[in-house]
């Protein structure tokens, strides 16, 4: 139903394609400086002499003055229409084509009504922070470090527990406040207000209009924090936290830093590091990637150093890989200690954080860890496994010369000798079970080495046995079938063995006077048999 008008709709493609992408599809461009440089497709030349400039949009030709956006290029370079080149380039975006009508009246006043409401709701939320009943939320979020004038620059507010939107707003219609998200309506038809007893942070389009709002908990309840769900003027997947206030400050500090929380973000935005965004709920998209790089092309991600944030790393890094032009634009800087950058400017101040951002490490280098840590890279398996998926990886890399770049340096590397991988998620290892002896040792070493798609299917639980596979082993003789079977097997026996010591502590407790364990014991015992009966049958087949 989005019915763009014209003008919007080039607009959306500019922002939407870099033009250094659009280019590139036709001319290989090489970054020199803050321009990249190619050989004009529109004259003869030997030298590049046609430069393209990512944050202006444009490109120009010095040598024969030929200029113009990502439009005019795809019009000019293949020699078609304007409605050709729109048509193709939100082909390329991955976005429908509009239907070429200006807005209708009745439209421009939905969108006018829309921001009227958010923007006033803002402004009643805000006024609600310091009005009876907003003490809450207004210690809390001093207590958050925020200062009256952070306060009152981000709009901050309080949404009360009665339904202030509803009952303000009782005049206009409710299709134009159900619209915005603020109200829903219940099953007997009343309206009722989406956000009650939270604080409230809006959140604003690129021109900083207020489109939508996120509000935090405050009495503990779960979820922590709800976002106003998609509406007409909102798409969670292209909205980007703090970038209307943050766009200046990336294009002088020639880099944007994106952060995983919004109060992170504000903190950081108001503590040094004025250039900090942050995805809206924690999955950011290609769409965020792209409206990043199209205000500048290097990012710095800072994520959590926990187990979640090293994965959500991880998925960052294999969005961004297509955006990637350059060994050192896009980097990863890590905030350890469970801790994230509001924490850290607390607790040690900017320098502390700058700190953080100084040890980021580059996405080609992220990328090597993340093989190393993921795969067995000392065994020739695990090595290949390893290779298959940097290949993927760089495979999505859109500028050829760096692909091949990239391709090259991962060529001269060495894996890492034996590394112990996918540690941490590993919640049955609490109650021990004795190391493997000698012999069963050199038959996984031999078989994981000979067989090593069994890493695939297996790595999770070979890891938890804590052995050195990229040592000698004695050969031997052994199926793949029969190597798989003496995994499955030796998975099972420890698997038994850690119940009976689950069932021996618990043993104790019951004897110490926990008659809860007696229950648990009878469940144990259940699936010890259960388990037994596996193993049989496993070993007969
Ligand atoms: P975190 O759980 O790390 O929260 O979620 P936080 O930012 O540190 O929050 P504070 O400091 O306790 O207030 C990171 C981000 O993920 C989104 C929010 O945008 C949050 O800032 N999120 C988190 C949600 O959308 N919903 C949730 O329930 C939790
Ligand atoms: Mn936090």
């Amino acid at each position: 139903m989005s019915n763009h008008s014209f003008n919007n709709f080039t607009d959306e493609l500019r922002t939407r394609l870099s033009i250094v992408d659009v280019v590139s599809r036709r001319v290989p461009l090489v970054k020199r400086g803050q321009n990249y440089w190619g050989c004009c497709p529109f004259h003869n030349e030997k030298t590049p002499s046609f430069a393209v400039s990512e944050d202006k949009g444009f490109y120009h030709c010095f040598g024969c003055g030929e200029h113009g956006d990502i439009i005019s290029f795809t019009m000019k370079s293949e020699n078609i229409d304007f409605k050709t080149a729109i048509k193709e380039l939100a082909n390329m975006a991955g976005i429908k084509m509009p239907d070429y009508k200006p807005k209708s009246p009745a439209q421009i006043a939905a969108e006018e009504s829309y921001l009227n409401i958010t923007t006033r709701a803002a402004e009643l939320f805000h006024k609600k922070l310091y009005e009876p009943g907003g003490e809450i939320a207004y210690q809390y979020i001093r207590k958050r470090g925020f200062t009256d004038e952070m306060i009152k620059k981000y709009k901050i507010g309080y949404a009360p527990k009665n339904n202030l939107i509803t009952n303000t707003f009782n005049s206009i219609k409710p299709d134009a406040l159900l619209a915005t998200g603020l109200c829903r309506r219940g099953d007997n038809g009343d309206l009722y207000d989406f956000f009650r007893n939270k604080l409230m942070f809006p959140i604003c389009n690129a021109h900083g209009q207020i489109i939508a709002f996120s509000g935090r908990s405050l009495d503990g309840s779960e979820p922590k924090y709800i976002n106003t769900t998609d509406t007409e003027m909102f798409h969670k997947r292209q909205t980007i936290f703090g970038l209307n206030y943050a766009r200046d400050a990336i294009h002088r500090a020639n880099r944007s830093i994106v952060v995983e929380g919004q109060i992170d973000a504000i903190q950081m935005q108001c503590n040094g590091f004025p250039e900090t965004v942050a995805p809206l709920g924690t999955a950011l998209t290609d769409e965020h990637i792209a409206i990043l790089c199209k205000a500048n092309r290097n990012i710095t991600f800072c994520f959590d150093g926990d187990g979640a944030g090293q994965k959500a790393a991880a998925r960052a890094a294999s969005i961004v890989m297509p955006f990637a032009r350059d060994t050192s634009d896009i980097r990863f800087a890590f905030v350890t200690g469970g801790k994230d950058p509001d924490e850290i400017l607390k607790s040690g101040g900017m320098d502390a954080m700058q700190k953080i951002i100084n040890s980021a490490v580059s996405l080609i280098d992220f990328l090597w860890e993340i093989a190393n840590k993921n795969y067995i890279t000392s065994t020739p398996g695990g090595q290949s496994q390893a290779e298959k998926f940097l290949d993927r990886e760089i495979d999505k890399i859109t500028d050829i010369k760096f692909k091949s770049a990239i391709k090259s340096d991962y060529d001269k590397r060495k894996f890492d000798a034996w590394r112990k991988w996918k540690r941490g998620d590993n919640k049955n290892i609490n109650i021990s079970v004795p190391d493997v002896d000698d012999i069963t040792k050199n038959t996984l070493i031999y078989a994981v080495n000979t067989y090593p798609d069994l890493i695939d299917i297996y790595g999770d639980f070979l890891a938890t046995l804590n052995i050195e596979f990229d040592v000698p082993v004695i050969q031997m003789n052994l199926t793949r079938d029969s190597a798989e079977k003496y995994i499955v097997s030796l998975k099972i026996q420890r698997h038994i063995k850690k119940l009976q010591n689950e069932k021996t502590e618990l043993t104790k407790q019951l004897l110490s006077g926990d008659d809860g364990a007696g229950d648990k014991i009878r469940r144990i015992d259940a699936e010890i048999m259960n388990t037994r009966a596996k193993l049989e049958q496993l070993i007969n087949n």
